[in-house]
């Protein structure tokens, strides 16, 4: 399949695209990124000079830019990542959080019609739902969970959802989404709670926890997402939304202490700094629909992903130090 993969320098990305490659030597990759702060090319050296791929610099909300790559190579599948994804500098910076996960998705969605591609796949995300209590631990997110998003970062996911449902009812665009639950793994910006404490850690420098760090996450090895979105993008019904998910609530500060552990540190960097405004309690979600419908479940147990993910960083520390130069800095 001609497959264009939008954000593929990011770091989920960047990661499908070498799953990818390495599932079905058929598939041809054009991978179309802005290359935004978050965005690398080192994340693509794995796959670099695959003979089935392709990169193009360029923006998704940039529309004349945006047909040219449609008129060139005919994708017959889109999977959108490209977005902004810090829920941070989405209350910093709303506008651009706007321009990429709304604007960029509607033209995404108005060229695949014009060009007849043949499915679109949103990469969309658990934090669309909002948070659930910390005091309810039998709630979970399903697909028909209402939308209740917290934070711009999440309300721009979410309008990026709605539109890609109204394509489909609309000018039946071929479109699925799919929700996750917050991924770790090899490739992610330092600026997320895994790599920027595991970073700290290696710095000396101390590690900002929001609030008590009581508040919950459910994680997801990037492999799994990975296997899960291609398992939609072939077999996953048009109009449908898949929560993907693994089971795997954590506290923040738990998560923490891991890597204090198996890095074999102190806690004496723990700082624990105010809360972010609008920050969601808990997510959890409940992937039975994906498991059911499609046979999809979870490979990477956590203590195993999150011992493999921290010996990434602890060996790349090349990649971290020459992102961090080239990106802002900023908390969780
Ligand atoms: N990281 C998570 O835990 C998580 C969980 C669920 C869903 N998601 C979703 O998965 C997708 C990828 O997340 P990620 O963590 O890999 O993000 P990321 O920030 O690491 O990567 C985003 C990529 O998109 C590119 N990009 C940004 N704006 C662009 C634009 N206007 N045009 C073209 N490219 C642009 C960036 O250069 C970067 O390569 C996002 O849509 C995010 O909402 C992420």
């Amino acid at each position: 399949m001609r497959i264009l993969i939008t954000g593929g320098a990011g770091f989920i990305g960047s990661n499908y695209i070498n799953y990818i490659l390495h599932q079905d030597a058929d598939d041809q990759i054009v991978c179309m990124d802005a290359l935004t702060y978050a965005g690398n090319l080192d994340n693509l050296t794995r796959v670099r000079n695959h003979p089935g791929f392709t990169f193009i610099k360029g923006n998704i909300s940039d529309r004349e830019r945006v047909y040219t790559v449609f008129k060139e190579y005919c994708p017959e599948a889109v999977v959108n990542f490209a977005a902004e994804s810090h829920v941070d500098r989405s209350i910093e910076f709303p506008d651009v959080f706007l321009q990429t996960n709304v604007v960029g998705t509607g033209v995404l969605l108005d060229a695949s019609c014009q060009f007849g591609v043949k499915r679109f796949h949103q990469v969309s995300t658990d934090e669309v739902y909002g948070d659930l209590p910390l005091d309810c631990p039998d709630l979970w997110l399903t697909e028909k969970s209402p939308l209740n998003a917290s934070s711009p970062y999440s309300a721009s996911k979410a309008s990026a959802d709605l539109l890609v449902l109204s394509y489909y009812r609309t000018y039946r665009v071929n479109a699925t989404i799919s929700r996750c639950s917050n991924n770790y793994g090899p490739y992610q910006y330092p600026e997320k709670l895994i790599p920027l404490m595991v970073r700290n850690i290696l710095k000396g420098i101390e590690l900002p926890i929001y609030g008590k760090g009581d508040n919950i996450r459910d994680w997801l090895y990037v492999g799994d997402h990975c296997s899960a979105i291609d398992l939609i993008l072939r077999k996953g019904a048009a109009g449908e939304v898949y929560n993907v998910g693994g089971h795997n609530e954590k506290r923040n500060i738990d998560v923490v202490n891991m890597i204090i552990e198996q890095l074999g540190k102190g806690k004496s960097l723990l700082k624990f700094i105010p809360d972010r405004p609008g920050h969601d309690r808990r997510y959890a979600i409940d992937p039975t629909k994906i498991t059911e419908e499609l046979g999809w479940s979870p490979k990477t147990c956590f203590e195993h992903g999150l011992k493999q993910t921290i010996d990434w960083y602890v060996n790349n520390r090349d990649w971290w130090d020459t992102v961090n130069k080239t990106g802002r800095q900023s908390p969780q």
